[in-house]
């Protein structure tokens, strides 16, 4: 048996679906345990790119079965919607798709919510993906949540409806939004529920199942640990747990049978909408770092099409992420990005009044006091994006690789050299 959980890093958009698919080779069940329509994953086969958002990348992998656990924030429309375009590309869900009868249903009410909210933050606001994120899990939590069974529940799913709707417009009104009407959301969301009814299972049930019979199972992460809402720049962050502790909650897979935890660190820093961002860059060297926008791979959401935010390399992160997360392997994604500069700056430790500081501010008001301590690389400032192994890759660049596997202290299991399949050295 061997379960296998790939985590973001940072804070989010690291290259997950990548090293999702490139260890997915012998995975028998990929699975989502948290997050919702807030994730793009992206997917290069052959020449051909595949955005996932709700659906786990190990969809694209004939031998593998997707599961979408108990944790994820699940938005039915949306995912008809992914289910629809992976069939056009001849992508087959049926029997291989399955959805927790656990999961919340992120409702229409629940993204408008999302976007009162971040108006009425004005200047302030989180910069949400205005998926329904927060709302869904906050009614999670406050225990007045829809779930997978009640999509199943034919009989008394409309009633269950038009009393949440009841409730949710009280919240709009006060909002100052628009009252929705209950039997047009309803008319909107049905198509898309009754299609989604045979995919709903227990999928606890079925994880369970798979460990005794040995599967391989990874745990495909979504976001990262800087967005989680324990570990991260509260309240600059996601509503779900981040880090390896979602995976079990968000599955029903006991944390002992998590093995390896494979840390994907992206070989400088992005983060798209608000909060604080130590080693971030403006002018000429963030915009070779995000790249012109022509590329699917420069740093636009996938989600939102937003410019990210991009920065140097911050150890300080990448070490928290490491320790919170238990993580046990590190792939090192987007290293050709790195190629065109003269010089790379790597944040090793962070100073407040040229004091170090040890680990990672709870407080943002710290955090905006802390200054990056930066080592200087000389560039490589060379073509990788062709080399087949690791020692392959220039002087410099093995050199990077070193000193974020020292600062870790743990192994680099691959460098990604291009989004491509093959462009992953192991
Ligand atoms: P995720 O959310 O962590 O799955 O990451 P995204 O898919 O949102 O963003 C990563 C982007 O970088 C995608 O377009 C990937 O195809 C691309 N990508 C992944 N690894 C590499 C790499 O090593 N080099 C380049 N140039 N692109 C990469
Ligand atoms: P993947 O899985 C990058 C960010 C949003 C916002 C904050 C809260 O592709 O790495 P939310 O809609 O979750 O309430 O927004 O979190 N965010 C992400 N940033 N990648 C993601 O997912 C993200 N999912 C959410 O931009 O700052
Ligand atoms: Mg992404």
């Amino acid at each position: 048996m061997s379960v296998t959980a790939i985590i973001g890093m940072q804070w989010g958009d690291e290259g997950k679906g990548k090293i999702v698919d490139a260890l997915g080779e012998e995975a028998n069940i990929v699975a989502r345990c948290q997050g919702g329509g807030n994730a793009g994953h992206t997917v290069v086969i052959s020449g051909k790119i595949f955005k996932l958002h709700l659906i786990p990348s190990g969809i694209l992998r004939e031998n593998a079965i997707a599961v979408i656990g108990n944790g994820v924030a699940f938005d039915p429309v949306k995912a008809c919607a992914e289910i629809d375009g992976l069939e056009e590309k001849g992508i087959k869900t049926a029997g291989r798709l399955f959805i927790s009868d656990r999961a919340h249903i992120v409702m229409p009410y629940h993204k408008i919510l999302d976007g009162l909210r971040e108006e009425s933050r004005g200047k302030a606001n989180l910069g949400t993906t205005r998926q329904g994120i927060g709302p869904t899990y906050g009614d999670k939590a406050a225990r007045c949540g829809l779930r997978g069974h009640h999509l199943v529940d034919v009989a008394n799913f409309p009633t269950l409806v038009k009393e949440r709707v009841a409730e949710a417009n009280k919240q709009i009104e006060f909002m100052g939004g628009e009252k929705i009407d209950a039997d047009a959301m309803l008319a909107e969301i049905m198509p898309a529920v009754e299609k989604l009814r045979p995919y709903i299972t227990d999928t606890v049930e079925l994880l369970q199942d798979a460990l005794d019979a040995d599967k391989n199972i990874l745990l495909e992460g979504a976001q990262g640990a800087m967005l989680d809402i324990d570990f991260g720049t509260y309240p600059f962050l996601t509503s779900s747990n981040t880090t390896t502790g979602g995976c079990a909650t968000g599955s029903g897979i006991p944390p002992w049978a998590i093995k390896e935890v494979h840390g994907v660190l992206k070989a400088f820093t992005t983060r798209v909408g608000t909060g604080p961002f130590p080693t971030e860059l403006a002018g000429e060297q963030a915009e070779l770092l995000r790249g012109s926008g022509k590329n699917h791979w420069d740093e636009f959401g996938t989600t939102t099409g937003r410019a990210r935010r991009c920065g140097w390399l911050d150890l300080v992160v990448a070490r928290y992420s490491t320790r919170i997360n238990g993580i046990t392997n590190l792939h090192i994604t987007k290293m050709d990005i790195m190629s065109t500069f003269d010089e790379i700056k790597i944040c090793t430790g962070y100073t407040i009044d040229g004091k170090p500081i040890k680990g990672f501010p709870s407080s943002l008001d710290v955090l905006e006091k802390c200054q990056p301590v930066y080592e200087v690389f000389p560039g490589w400032k060379q073509d990788i994006s062709q080399c087949k192994s690791i020692s392959d890759l220039p002087e410099g660049a093995q050199k990077y690789l070193k000193l974020i596997s020292k600062h870790c202290g743990v192994p680099v299991t691959s460098a990604s050299i291009g989004p491509g399949r093959e462009q992953t050295l192991f």
